[in-house]
């Protein structure tokens, strides 16, 4: 019987496919590149240098010359699923296992491509010889970056147990913005307007913001997003393990942790990169994904005036309080309150509509009674609808933004409104890019710098 709860198939349309001919002189030309290449120290081949050698015994196809390239200057057989944009991850679980990739609509699929151990190794070695560093029995687990921006984690026996793994979440190239998100329904234009207000604070009272959320369900995305409501004059400094942030404003510094070199030495952790921020003046923090002790030094900066946007691990609000206050992180309870708002981002499979990413949810950190973090829902998705629902009777961050501006509350009510209205005119079908959207938004800031200057 057929079972239904198999994956689909995923088929590159881009495979290279040789005639029997064509087959036969790519073997032999491989071959003798491989020979010329074994003593050279510049171990990429140029397209030039395997035309002459194609010249020389009189063949003619651009078919060899994309796979010769994808053979020694790529990753081998997943080569075609790192130039296929619509893949978001790919995923080697084990050697003689199908290669799975995870599509940005379709979701999980299974692909026909098989590797051997010694292929998924050479890929890794690749990766690895890429950013000067080593994986084997000592260090069995690598995390690096691909030249082209994307994220890879390797692992090799004994931690894995049917060989050598690699999961590659692949960098996408043009960043989501804020109208996007809207577009594809992830945040609707009330929320939108509202976090603008809160992350902006009217320059006053700006929020700190934790994005939780599941694995791959849009934390960084959003969080991305957001920053393009960070006021230009600010001075932002970023802080991640690996660089995906893509920050509209000029006035960054981006920096990124550095594992341990060969001899185990030098790691320069996240706890260190925010501590030294601290020196750095900054007006906005920003944290790709707070996991462990940093998180103590995140909020003593929360508490003394920054702030700050993060990414969180967990699946709903109360989880990252949790793992905010037990260990690793063992942030003081009473410390808690500096956060002003945790967002949960979730990927949903809808029956007709496939993948989904939704925020499904948006708590205002109130204050404690009997030790304990109260929490206050703002937003909740509701599901059989697929829709963000405001459901807040008040917020404390917008209060007190109104308060300081001298604003009623029926006045900042209006101010939302007005936002989500100037954002809704300028939705536009075609995509524009962050720095485009930014521009946007400070028009906006522009108009109405009554309120924003004061
Ligand atoms: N709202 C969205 N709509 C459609 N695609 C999205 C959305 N948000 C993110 N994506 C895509 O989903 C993938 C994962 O997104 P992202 O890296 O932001 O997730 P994450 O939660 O930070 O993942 P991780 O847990 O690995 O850090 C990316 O390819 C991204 O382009
Ligand atoms: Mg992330």
């Amino acid at each position: 019987m057929k079972d239904k709860n198999t994956l689909p198939i995923y088929k590159s349309k881009k495979t290279v496919k040789l005639s029997k001919k064509e087959e036969r002189e790519y073997q032999k030309l491989k071959e003798e590149l491989i020979q010329i290449k074994v003593n050279d120290e510049n171990i990429t081949v140029q397209d030039n240098e395997i035309k002459r050698l194609m010249d020389k015994q009189q063949i003619q196809s651009d078919n060899i010359i994309k796979k010769i390239n994808n053979d020694l200057n790529g990753y081998g057989k997943i080569d075609i699923l790192l130039q296929d944009d619509e893949l978001e991850e790919i995923m080697i679980i084990g050697s003689n296992k199908p290669v799975y990739v995870y599509h940005r609509t379709k979701g999980m699929m299974i692909t026909e491509i098989l590797l051997t151990e010694p292929e998924i190794r050479q890929i890794i070695t690749k990766i690895a010889n890429f950013v000067q560093r080593k994986i084997d029995k000592q260090t069995p687990i690598l995390d690096a970056r691909l030249p082209d921006g994307s994220r890879v984690n390797a692992t090799i026996p004994p931690i894995t147990a049917d060989g050598p793994t690699l999961t590659i979440r692949k960098f996408k190239k043009e960043q989501l913005t804020i109208f996007d998100l809207i577009n594809f329904n992830s945040i609707n234009t009330h929320l939108a307007a509202f976090l603008w207000i809160v992350i902006d604070g009217l320059n006053v009272r700006p929020s700190n913001i934790i994005i939780a959320g599941g694995t791959g369900s849009g934390k960084t995305t959003t969080l991305n997003t957001l920053t393009s409501f960070i006021p230009t004059r600010e001075r932002i400094i970023t802080i991640e393990d690996t660089l995906e942030l893509q920050i509209p404003q000029n006035h960054v510094i981006r920096t990124e942790t550095r594992p341990p070199n060969i001899e185990g030495k030098g790691e320069i952790n996240m706890d260190v990169l925010l501590k030294n921020s601290l020196r750095q003046r900054p007006d906005r923090i920003i944290v790709g994904e707070v996991r462990s002790k940093e998180a103590i030094t995140l909020f003593t900066a929360l508490n003394t005036g920054h702030s700050g946007l993060g990414t969180l691990h967990a699946n709903s609000t109360q989880e990252t309080v949790n793992r905010l206050i037990n260990p690793p992180m063992n942030v003081p309870t009473i410390m808690i309150n500096s956060i002003d708002f945790i967002i949960m981002q979730n990927r949903i499979y809808h029956p007709s509509k496939g993948t989904i990413r939704r925020v499904t949810e948006v708590a205002e950190v109130v204050g404690m009674e009997m030790n304990k973090v109260q929490l206050n829902q703002i937003y909740r998705y509701n599901y059989s609808k697929d829709k963000l629902e405001y459901i807040a009777i008040s917020s404390n961050a917008l209060n007190e933004i109104a308060s300081m501006k001298g604003l009623s509350s029926q006045e900042i009510l209006k101010e939302i409104e007005n936002r989500q209205e100037y954002l809704e005119n300028n939705l536009k079908n075609e995509r524009i890019d962050i720095y485009e959207t930014k521009k946007i938004l400070n028009n906006y800031e522009y108009q109405q710098n009554k309120l924003i200057e004061e």
